[in-house]
């Protein structure tokens, strides 16, 4: 496991969400509530990026047909899919924001 410097915490605004490219991965940084959370940018319905869904109430809305994620646990809400996504443990240090990798 290794920590991996994205951006200031700052950059990333309340309800908003951005994506990085990490080891060949795209995940999705997200605030809510004060808190940054990191997730598969792949939606598991029909493999949509997540990136551009309204984030609220630490949930993320697939753009494409709606699904919610729950961002602290990557699992999905309603019946268009069971599959969870794989969430990244964030960490705040010296106003920068780490995420960590396998
Ligand atoms: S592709 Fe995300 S809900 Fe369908």
């Amino acid at each position: 496991m290794s920590q991996v410097e994205l951006c200031s915490a700052s950059d990333i605004e309340e309800g908003s969400a951005q994506a990085f490219d990490i080891n060949g991965k795209s995940i999705l940084v997200c605030r809510s509530e004060d808190r940054f959370f990191a997730i598969e940018n792949r939606c598991s319905h029909q493999e949509s990026p997540l990136a551009g869904g309204r984030v609220r109430r630490g949930l993320i809305a697939c753009p494409l047909h709606g699904v919610m994620f729950d961002l602290s646990t990557g699992e999905p809400r309603g019946n268009l899919t069971r599959v969870p996504l794989k969430t990244y443990t964030t960490v705040i240090g010296d106003g920068a924001l780490f995420i960590e990798v396998d």
